[in-house]
């Protein structure tokens, strides 16, 4: 099972893909977090200390492996091919939540033109994790799927555009819904997050209604996700109770069924 999480910036991608992974293992998944965020703090939600998690070298940054695995030897030319399955052995953390972690760093768009080598080795590793891998792949993402080549953003099983009750979040969702179905993804849904009433609830209704879109669930509004932020630890312990984390259970149940 893969699955991808994309939204507007602070929608709450990370909460979310940090608690879907989680709660996939909980139910006896092998799971991989990828975090792909230009500012990645999914190791925060997955348990790992705040100092530990500063340690860890994206992918994307690692220029002794991107000179490994892409380079010829020649100035300026680099490899398209290599073998990345043993970069998630070398290179994943293990969380405390039992959830492996691998980071990569920030991706430019493949339609930006930018063909340096740590691009390319970024492409190779994610279609290796997306099509190739066995066990289930939550990933944290900036954007949409822009960032994938054609032929990778297809074998995502499951798309969900994170969204709160803000016009701006729910335009951004509406791109990732384009670009998605453009992709040939299959299953696309809205995630309503923290949602404080019916109000936002129903606006969210609403615009799915006009656009075509399914909506998987609502997580609502929860300050001890907000505290456990706040003092850079992470809501799945302690607050695995909490009226969120009981909503990102049943949508995790909703996700393993479809
Ligand atoms: N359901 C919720 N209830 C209360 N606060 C929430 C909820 N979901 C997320 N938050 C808060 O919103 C902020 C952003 O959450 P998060 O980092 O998960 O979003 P993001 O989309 O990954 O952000 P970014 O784009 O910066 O990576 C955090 O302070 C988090 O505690
Ligand atoms: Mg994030």
């Amino acid at each position: 099972m893969k699955i991808a999480v994309a939204g507007k910036g602070g929608v709450g991608k990370t909460l979310i893909a940090g608690a879907i992974a989680y709660f996939l293992k909980e139910k006896g998944y092998k799971v991989l977090a990828i975090d792909a965020d230009p500012a990645p703090n999914l190791a925060i939600t997955l348990g790992i200390p705040a100092e530990k998690a500063k340690e860890i070298k994206p992918i994307s940054e690692n220029k002794q492996l991107i000179e490994e695995k892409t380079s010829t030897g020649v100035p300026g030319v680099y490899k398209l091919s290599f073998t990345v399955d043993d970069i998630v052995e070398k290179y994943s953390v293990q969380s405390p939540l039992g959830v492996n972690l691998l980071v990569m760093g920030t991706i430019r768009s493949v339609g930006g033109g930018c063909t340096c080598p740590a691009n390319a080795l970024i492409r190779v590793l994610l279609r290796h994790l997306i099509v190739e891998r066995g066990e289930a792949v939550v990933l944290d993402m900036e954007a949409g799927i822009e960032h994938f080549g054609r032929a990778t953003a297809k074998h995502v099983d499951v798309m969900l555009a994170v969204a709160d009750a803000n016009m701006k979040a729910l335009e951004v969702a509406k791109k990732i819904f384009e670009l998605s179905r453009q992709a040939g993804i299959e299953k696309i849904f809205l995630l309503g997050n923290k949602i404080r009433n019916k109000v936002e609830e129903e606006l969210l209704i609403e615009f799915s209604g006009k656009n075509g879109f399914q909506i998987l669930g609502f997580i609502p509004y929860d300050p001890l996700v907000f505290e456990a932020d706040m003092k850079g630890a992470t809501p799945l312990l302690g607050g695995i109770d909490s009226p969120a984390m009981k909503a990102l259970r049943e949508i995790t149940e909703k996700i393993s069924s479809l």
